[in-house]
């Protein structure tokens, strides 16, 4: 870098300013810039709210799984990610399980926890009688942060107060327990939770520090069952491999992150492409899977009576429509008209219905004929792409790496020097 990061008022600049200021520093070429600056779409005063020191956008590739019945309801399923193979699983899965009547879905619906840590309380046990008496006050204190929410038949619903043993000694903690409606939540129990703390500290006598919702919302469930007949996943054979694939997952936490990320390669695709929080839903997804205290997979995989294979998802689906990206970013809002979900459920639904279909797709493939030969050949594509191939080119340099099982850069760079020769 040509100069210092730390430069004061770098939020105060326009959009071009600021890469402008950036392209000086770092050496950005004009056209380095103008990738950039691209928002692909979004308006810029959007990006520029959105999030700091906005200086364009980035864009992933947006593919449509198909093939998708959920709850007897069709859906075309919008996917925002980089990675090949994935988009086409989760089609393929949903066509197999199609034969079956598609995915059955369930929720517990859409409650949030938010919680409010006090501490220097000096009778733990005593103040959670106390604050548990003052249940009523509290949550009305709560739910006066948001009539709409209210008037909609959302809001604080209850309350749960713990004292946990900590580092630093015994701690309460209060518990809001929010019907967030359509909304992710986050911002409507965060408010709730610092509107509570007066009150927590009158009833406790401790000191409120930390007010902020819990990303492990495993009040918010969703349930995704499927069958995937026999003779569809490639036979008997292919059916054991899965159940057995399964077992691996549950017995191992290495192998049970890569079972849990394949899942997550559908849910977060399918929650870029609508504006939601991935880091919210990662973050629950994996501390819900280590809530026995050990890490273990967030689908299961047994076969029936008639050898066809049944898979279950259940995981925490935190998803909103309303309050958050998929309200204001124009790409989102279209996905989700795509996707013709009306509540955050339905949503949260169909999320949990792409999770179960892509660890099938790559469970499948693991207990088959693995997953690099539909991944080589998209791979090779990039891998032409990225030597510098344009037009017929790519696939001639990728069709001659394959080939050759060489899926390399330096032949493929070889390949696309003697053709250009
Ligand atoms: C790759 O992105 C995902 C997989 O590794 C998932 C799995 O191993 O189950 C294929």
């Amino acid at each position: 870098m040509q100069g210092s990061s730390d430069q004061g008022g770098f939020y105060k600049l326009s959009m071009a300013e600021r890469i402008k200021l950036v392209q000086k520093l770092t050496g950005l070429t004009e056209e380095e810039v103008k990738t950039l600056r691209d928002t692909g779409g979004l308006p810029e005063e959007v990006a520029d709210r959105m999030i700091e020191n906005v200086v364009g956008g980035f864009t992933l590739p947006l593919g449509m799984a198909m093939n998708f019945l959920i709850n007897g309801k069709d859906y075309i399923v919008p996917m925002a990610l980089e990675e090949p193979s994935v988009v086409a699983g989760a089609s393929k899965a949903a066509k197999i399980a199609r034969v079956k009547g598609g995915f059955k879905v369930t929720n517990t619906g859409p409650v949030m926890i938010g919680q409010v840590q006090t501490v220097g309380v000096k009778d733990p046990q005593g103040a959670k009688s106390k604050l548990i008496r003052r249940k009523d006050d509290i949550l009305a204190k709560a739910n006066a942060q948001d009539p709409l929410l209210v008037s909609l038949g959302g809001g604080a619903k209850d309350l749960n107060v713990k004292v946990i043993d900590s580092l630093k000694g015994p701690m309460v903690i209060t518990e809001l327990i929010v019907n967030t409606g359509d909304a992710m939540g986050a911002n409507a129990v965060n408010t709730m939770a610092e509107a509570v703390t007066p009150l927590v500290e009158e009833i406790t006598g401790g000191s409120v520090l930390l007010r902020i919702i819990s990303n492990l919302a495993d009040r918010r469930l969703v349930k995704a069952t499927a069958v995937f007949e026999k003779e569809a996943v490639g036979g008997e054979d292919v059916v054991d491999g899965v159940v057995n694939a399964y077992a691996f997952a549950d017995a191992d936490p290495y192998r049970c992150a890569t079972h849990n990320k394949g899942i997550m390669n559908g849910v977060i695709a399918v929650a870029l492409a609508c504006g939601q929080d991935t880091r919210a839903l990662e973050s629950g997804a994996h501390s819900y899977a280590s809530r026995s205290g050990k890490y273990k997979p967030l689908t299961r995989w047994e076969k029936n009576k008639d050898g066809d294979l049944v898979g279950t998802l259940e995981m925490p689906m935190a998803v909103g429509l309303v309050g958050g990206a998929a309200k204001v970013h124009p790409a989102a809002k279209a996905d989700v008209k795509i996707l013709g979900v009306k509540t955050a459920i339905e949503l949260a639904e169909v999320m949990g219905a792409v999770g179960l279909a892509q660890n099938f797709a790559a469970l499948r493939a693991l207990a088959s004929e693995g997953i690099q030969k539909g991944h080589m050949k998209l791979h090779a594509r990039n891998i032409a792409v990225s030597v510098g191939a344009s037009g017929k080119d790519i696939d001639t340099v990728a069709n001659q790496l394959i080939a050759e099982k060489k899926i390399r850069m330096d032949r493929a760079k070889e390949i696309l020097d003697s053709l250009k020769k």
